[in-house]
């Protein structure tokens, strides 16, 4: 397995360009199973999560051609539906990543039957899928357990049927449950109405592309999104929209090296609640063009910072509030404040698995249930840590970055899953970061001499 060796303590300059987003273009991908015509996505970010998907999209009868080699062109993902017989999606994918939940409503809409093996728990928590269920069920679906599988027939096996579902769950809505619910209302019969949808931009970027393939959808954004069904869908040309949470984790890069980076392709428009705190622990966010002349998804800005980090409160929620995604990478942050900070985390109790590494770190954190209290210290060290979920590992990235010393971070296949070749871009803007073998280092971490 491969590792991160950083030496910290650098300053960062330059430019990075967000890539599109992985958690926008996941349910994209599963949404060429609605059509029988071919589907174009442009920027789609070359992580093993999106190759997990291509290749389940694969065993499910979908052509997928991508060619991302022009220089400063956009990568491009051609789909085509070439063989609808196959309906299950196979536990020894599913297993490796959850997300492949999301063709549960596309497959059931189109073919009219699916078998997906129940998604297992992660890193950060039980993940339950009980909403997605609900909200098939109630557009008609029979829906059984067989075996650890999800088994899911359209009445008569036919079309789906429209009708009024609360998609709303102890911790909120559930953004992928969003996602299956409205592809599938998309060819149903009649008129869906979704109660407590998920906000997300990745619900809204889903909805235009599906928008633009002929469904009939309004309120993608808002709590009540209202389809109305259609009995075929078209071919499409679509652009992901960029990733907001690799753009927030850039910006906490800048911060804690108390560097100036620029950022191009930037969904600020997606991410206030991020940029809020930011400028609350005294991080300049700063378009550098008007933002009427722009695309409000994709802009330059330039992050800063006046050299000392205020403590401040922050609370994980549904969009458009402080997005989970982001609460290790801003723990990270935190750990330098100047006084205590409180970061609480309502969406996945179970996601303080970076506190422990941060720790190691010499950071000062204390948790209490579902609260962390940060208190900062004035310099982190480099140690030997271990990756545990995509966007922990993110945080120890950026710890190591601000930290005296080596940090070797083991199992660095987790972030590998959400960021493109991470190494590189942080190295291009003067990072020392490189990956290796982890039989290059010696069994406490460090590199062997
Ligand atoms: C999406 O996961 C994202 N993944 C996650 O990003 C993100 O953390 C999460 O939304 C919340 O924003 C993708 O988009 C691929 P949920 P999703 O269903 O849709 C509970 C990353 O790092 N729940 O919105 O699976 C659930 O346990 C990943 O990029 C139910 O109770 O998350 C959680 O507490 C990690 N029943 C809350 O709702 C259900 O049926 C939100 O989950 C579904 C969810």
């Amino acid at each position: 397995m491969d590792v991160f060796v950083i030496e910290g303590g650098r300053k960062l300059a330059g430019t990075l360009r967000i890539n599109g987003s992985k958690n926008a273009a996941l349910p994209l991908l599963a949404a060429s199973l609605l059509t029988d015509e071919p589907v174009t996505l442009r920027d789609v970010p070359d992580l093993s999560d999106i190759r997990n998907m291509e290749r389940l999209l694969g065993e499910l009868g979908v052509e997928i051609e991508s060619h991302n080699e022009e220089e400063n062109a956009l990568s491009t993902t051609r789909l085509r539906v070439v063989d609808q017989s196959e309906f299950h999606a196979r536990y020894d994918i599913v297993r490796t990543m959850r997300a492949s939940i999301c063709v549960l409503g596309p497959i059931l809409a189109k073919r009219g039957q699916v078998r997906v093996s129940m998604p297992g728990g992660c890193a950060i928590g039980q993940r339950p899928v009980d909403l997605h269920l609900r909200g098939l069920e109630a557009l008609g679906a029979i829906i059984t357990l067989e075996g650890g599988d999800i088994v899911a027939k359209s009445p008569h096996s036919g079309r789906l049927i429209g009708d009024t579902v609360f998609l709303g769950g102890p911790f909120g809505s559930t953004v992928l449950g969003t996602a299956n619910v409205m592809s599938a209302a998309t060819l149903a019969q009649g008129t869906t109405i979704i109660e407590c949808a998920a906000c997300e931009p990745e619900i809204v970027d889903l909805a235009n592309m599906l928008i633009a393939m002929g469904a009939q959808i309004t309120g993608a954004g808002s709590p009540r999104i209202i389809i109305e069904g259609v009995e075929t869908l078209g071919g499409v040309d679509h652009v992901v929209i960029p990733d907001r949470i690799e753009a927030g984790t850039f910006m906490c890069a800048a911060a804690i090296t108390n560097s100036t980076l620029t950022l191009t392709n930037c969904p600020l428009d997606a991410m206030m609640s991020a940029t809020d705190r930011l400028e609350a622990i005294g991080v300049h966010v700063d378009p550098t063009n008007q933002r009427s002349t722009l695309d409000p998804l994709r802009q330059t800005c330039t992050i800063s910072t006046s050299g000392k980090l205020k403590p401040v409160q922050i609370t994980t929620q549904p969009h458009p509030g402080f997005p989970t995604d982001l609460q290790a990478q801003f723990m990270a942050l935190l750990c330098l404040a100047d006084g205590n900070s409180v970061v609480t985390e309502k969406i996945f109790p179970e996601r303080f698995l970076h506190v422990a590494e941060l720790t190691r770190m010499g950071s000062s954190i204390h948790k209490h249930g579902t609260t962390a209290v940060i208190s900062g210290v004035k310099q982190l060290t480099g140690a030997p840590v271990m990756a545990s979920d995509l966007r922990a590992s993110a945080g120890l990235v950026l710890a190591a970055l601000a930290s005296q010393g080596t940090t070797v971070i083991n199992r660095v296949y987790h972030i590998d899953r959400g960021y493109e070749r991470l190494e590189d871009r942080l190295a291009s803007v003067g990072a020392s970061i490189r990956r290796m073998n982890e039989k290059e280092t010696t069994p406490i971490g460090f590199m062997t001499e």
